[in-house]
């Protein structure tokens, strides 16, 4: 059985990189202009689960970005508690390597088959956008984060996987080696016009990364750190539309 959730209309994904506190406070600020929020390590490690609940009961959805990387039987049972918890999509990272996406893939589509529900979108993290070439280098990996992304793009797509997660300088060569219903999550979102990289490296701006093709747009700093957060939401929603 097929079970693939449809992609929603909205492309912005706010991460929820705050306390929990604060998470609570972001979650009713702007609930009306967000449909996904991102869960990363930070908020998970302090709150738990629950914060999984936090969204869910506010009909959105959740973006689980824990970016899964470990022997394939840890990543696929942590796979199918992410299944349970009911989120529409999380991560892994695709340099976890093909057995590891493989096997965390059937575990997805078994468990959300067993528990019979719409089975969360699967995407693999490429290349932190926080990398350049050099930072790549710096790990033992030769050539360019580029050539890097491509690489992974093409393997996680083998694997199972829905999509991956890369920076906007990577949509068009990644577009060229997958087709277009591979989904591509783009973080490092900033305004040229800010010239605020904070550690980001390889940045797009919002409407050029929905122009050269992103599904999705993840976004934390350059509204979290905004005093007028719906404002800043609704520029970028602005610009993307
Ligand atoms: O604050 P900023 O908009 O830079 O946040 C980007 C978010 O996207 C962070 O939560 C970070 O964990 C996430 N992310 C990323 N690069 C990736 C994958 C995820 O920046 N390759």
């Amino acid at each position: 059985m097929e079970t693939k959730v449809t992609t929603l209309n909205n492309p912005l994904i706010l991460a929820l990189d705050v306390s929990g506190k604060e998470a609570k406070k972001v979650l009713e600020e702007l609930s009306l202009g967000i449909d996904i929020f991102k869960i990363g390590s930070r908020l998970f490690t302090e709150v738990g689960p629950d914060c999984v609940s936090w969204v869910n009961k506010r009909d959105k959805k959740v973006f689980l970005d824990l970016k899964f990387h470990d022997i394939p039987l840890t990543v696929s049972e942590s796979c199918r508690n992410a299944a349970r918890m009911g989120v529409w999509g999380f991560t892994m990272h695709a340099s976890g390597g093909s057995a590891m996406m493989r096997q965390a893939a059937d575990a997805v589509r078994d468990e959300s088959e067993r528990l019979g529900v719409s089975k969360p979108y699967l995407f693999a993290v490429t290349v932190l956008t926080s990398f350049s070439d050099g930072d790549l280098n710096e790990t033992g990996v030769s050539g360019s984060a580029l050539d890097q992304v491509q690489r992974l793009a093409i393997l996680a797509k083998q694997c199972g996987m829905d999509g991956v997660v890369a920076s906007g300088n990577e949509i068009e060569p990644i577009r060229k080696v997958c087709d277009e219903n591979f989904l591509l999550v783009v973080p490092g979102i900033r305004f040229e016009s800010d010239g605020k990289k904070d550690d980001q490296k390889r940045t797009i701006s919002p409407k050029e990364a929905m122009r050269l093709g992103a599904n999705y747009l993840v976004v934390g700093r350059p509204i979290l750190n905004q005093k007028d957060r719906q404002s800043a939401a609704q520029k970028i929603l602005q610009e993307i539309r």
